[in-house]
């Protein structure tokens, strides 16, 4: 078990607090605040309990400068809002500089400061000793919860530690809760269900998930990767060459490990990759040569369904479909909406699949939905991520 929040007096102690509020913006309008919602149970908790809190979080890949178009100004203003509080925003061009250490220390038990992108400074992702100590004496303690950051090992998510405590925020404990207990001690049967475009980039997840699931659900792009493994035409679908020998050893290794493994069995191809494309429904075995797949037919849908609905957990990583465009959009929400409906625990490992369903309005209908995207698929790699393992143990 690892050291929360909970487990620190915080009178008279400031937290030094990492967040993942790497959210989109259009100009300076935030056009999804999941992320900084996520973040208040936490800071909510410091402001009630005797911490004075800064803030910090990295925006977009700035690669080591000022980037005003990536500042955090528009995060403050949200995080205010939402609070109900001012949060005092200290910008600097260098994070932390000798303006930014004195609001730090003057700050008082319930207030909340902001300092900027911590990604400005080059030696952030260098995992910098200096810059982690710079960043480490604006407080006492360090609360990691930036779960969508868990995966990268740099200063302000790894490098602080070495420096002051290190304890999680209650993000981090509700994304270790549930996707660690849905992987490790599932409720069967246990299904996953993987879509997105290339076979390789999932390959690590897909080889860790066939030790602990019963049924594995492909959609998407990659599985007409794994068509063509079968022999299949697949006609101008997306192939990924590099991972073509890799669907063939998943689909042996599924068998040897008597794991159901499902692939759609019909698509929806079109001429284009365009919504208002000409298109059509077709069995896996008779795509047409110049038509590719854009998302799981009806058959597939009902049968996906059908199974799910024996199911007790899921996790789903990855579209079905090009669920950007309207008309490529129906398998991803019918998946969606059946996870909706089903008596299971259903867990969305963040990225597109945590899209779909804000997309299609069904995020409150879910068990979990990640705030990680490169960090949940780690995660369901098995793999442990650099910014948990420095979070001390009870
Ligand atoms: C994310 O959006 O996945 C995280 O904020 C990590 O961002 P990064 O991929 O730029 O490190």
């Amino acid at each position: 078990m690892k050291k929360t929040v909970k487990d620190i007096n915080w009178a008279g102690k400031t937290a030094v607090t990492r967040c993942d509020f790497n959210v989109p913006l259009d100009g300076d309008r935030i056009t999804d605040d999941t992320r900084i919602r996520a973040a208040l149970p936490t800071i909510k908790y410091l402001m009630e309990n005797g911490a004075a809190t800064v803030l910090m979080s990295h925006l977009g890949r700035p690669k080591g400068k000022p980037v005003p178009e990536m500042s955090l100004a528009p995060v403050a203003k949200r995080l205010s809002e939402l609070l109900g509080k001012d949060v005092i925003f200290v910008p600097s061009d260098a994070v932390v500089d000798d303006k930014v250490r004195a609001a730090a220390k003057v700050l008082k038990a319930g207030e909340v400061m902001l300092i900027e992108n911590v990604r400005y400074r080059e030696e952030e992702e260098k995992n910098d000793p200096g810059f982690a100590k710079d960043l480490a004496g604006l407080g006492d303690v360090f609360v990691q919860d930036a779960f969508g950051t868990a995966h990268r090992a740099h200063a302000s998510t790894t490098g602080i530690a070495d420096y002051i405590p290190a304890v999680s925020g209650f993000l981090i404990e509700k994304e270790l809760r549930f996707l660690g207990e849905a992987v490790n001690d599932p409720k069967r049967p246990f299904a996953a269900i993987m879509g997105g475009a290339k076979v390789k980039d999932k390959i690590p997840v897909i080889t860790n998930l066939l030790d602990k699931v019963d049924i594995l659900l492909i959609g998407g792009g990659m599985a007409y990767t794994f068509f063509k493994a079968q022999g299949y035409s697949i006609g101008t679908s997306l192939l990924d060459e590099e991972g073509l020998e890799l669907a063939g050893d998943i689909l042996r290794k599924a068998e040897e490990k008597g794991v159901k493994f499902m692939l759609p069995v019909d698509v929806v191809a079109a001429d284009e990759f365009a919504n208002d494309s000409p298109c059509g429904v077709y069995p896996v075995d008779s795509i047409p040569d110049n038509r590719m797949g854009l998302d799981i037919g009806p058959e597939t849908i009902k049968l996906y369904c059908d199974t799910l609905a024996t199911t007790k957990t899921v996790i789903w990583n990855g579209p079905m479909g090009v669920f950007e465009m309207d008309n490529f959009a129906k398998g991803t929400k019918a998946i969606a909406e059946c996870l909706a409906e089903i008596d299971a625990t259903t867990v969305i490992g963040g990225g597109d699949s945590a899209a779909a369903v804000a997309k299609f309005g069904l995020g409150d209908r879910m068990t979990h939905i990640s705030t990680g995207g490169g960090a949940s698929l780690e995660f369901l790699e098995g793999r442990e991520l650099p910014g948990i393992a420095i979070i001390e143990d009870k």
